[in-house]
């Protein structure tokens, strides 16, 4: 392995996001909007707040809006420009910080997330890289969760992945690990299984899309067999990975919501809205008066009888 630092994230954006038709059905999923940015620029401020200077995107032929998002928009900034709105014109131009350059791979074939991160092997090389999935929002504040990882990372030098105790019955949703404590929150993990039903889970620490990986795994993805859905799984390249180096569970902190789902959407919605610096008082004004006493007012406004 030739670098200590983490200098790459790959996200892999070329999934179909049916857990949320019809909005998905032209759009991608990553560029659902939580409040006033869409999941993938949440995703790769992250990114960049970790120290990441290269965003590698696996896409696939209906996600170009994302190629769109983080490309100059000409027209939009000489009118900005021209009507002297400076706030938004450094707002459009720092979608893309100076320094940071975006990779574009396309993955053909929907073939599983260890298909997807495999596609960005020629353009990560030989190094070890973060995996972000957009859909888990996690709000880490000050601190966000992928740079909490990449100082474990360091610390480290090995695979780690994030980690959180999910509901029991939920299980089935996430890859499963099972770890043997190292300190609070960390653990070296001993076992990991992609999706379990609740009744053969091991544990209930699920991952939750944050990864940073060594690059031995390629050649693990390039070896294992379909898995789980008939797909190339990530978590079995780890289960395989953790045979021969050293694998980290670490449990950040920070709150998740699950953004491919509609619940998890709704839920940063509300909070991410009550965060804004812009939007924060008057939403807050809103939702008191609108839900009442101990929230009793809850009924939709409007109802067709
Ligand atoms: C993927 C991974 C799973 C992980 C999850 C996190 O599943 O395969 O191991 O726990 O992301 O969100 P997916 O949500 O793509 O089905």
């Amino acid at each position: 392995m030739s670098s200590n630092k983490i200098r790459k994230a790959v996200f892999p954006v070329a999934g179909l996001g049916t857990r949320f038709l019809p909005a998905t059905k032209a759009n991608p999923k990553e560029m659902l909007t939580i409040v006033d940015k869409p999941l993938i620029q949440y995703a790769a401020e992250e990114a960049i707040a970790a120290g990441i200077e290269e965003l590698i995107f696996v896409t696939s032929s209906s996600k170009r809006a994302i190629e769109d998002h983080f490309d100059k928009n000409f027209e939009m900034e000489t009118e900005l420009e021209r009507k002297g709105k400076t706030k938004l014109l450094e707002m459009v131009r720092n979608v893309v910080p100076k320094g940071i350059s975006c990779i574009y791979v396309r993955q053909a074939e929907a073939l599983g997330l260890g298909h997807a991160v495999l596609c960005a092997r020629s353009v990560v090389g030989n190094e070890p890289f973060a995996v972000i999935l957009a859909d888990d929002l996690i709000d880490g504040g000050d601190n966000p969760c992928m740079a909490q990882m990449v100082k474990t990372f360091e610390y480290n030098r090995c695979s780690v992945l994030g980690v959180e105790q999910v509901p029991e019955e939920e299980t089935d949703k996430y890859g499963i690990v099972q770890s043997d404590e190292v300190t609070k929150g960390l653990g070296r993990v001993s076992s990991i299984i992609e999706k379990p039903k609740p009744e053969d889970a091991p544990t209930n620490l699920a991952v939750v899309g944050r990864y940073i990986l060594t690059p031995r795994i390629f050649d693990l993805l390039e070896t294992i067999p379909k898995g789980a859905g008939g797909e190339i799984q990530l978590t079995d390249a780890i289960a395989r990975l953790l045979k021969e180096e050293q694998v980290l569970a670490y449990q950040f902190e920070g709150k998740r919501f699950d953004c491919g789902s509609k619940q998890g959407y709704l839920r940063a919605t509300v909070e991410y809205a009550l965060k804004h610096p812009d939007l924060s008082e008057e939403f807050r004004e809103y939702l008191i008066k609108r839900c009442g006493e101990n929230g009793s007012n809850i009924e939709p406004l409007f109802k067709r009888a």
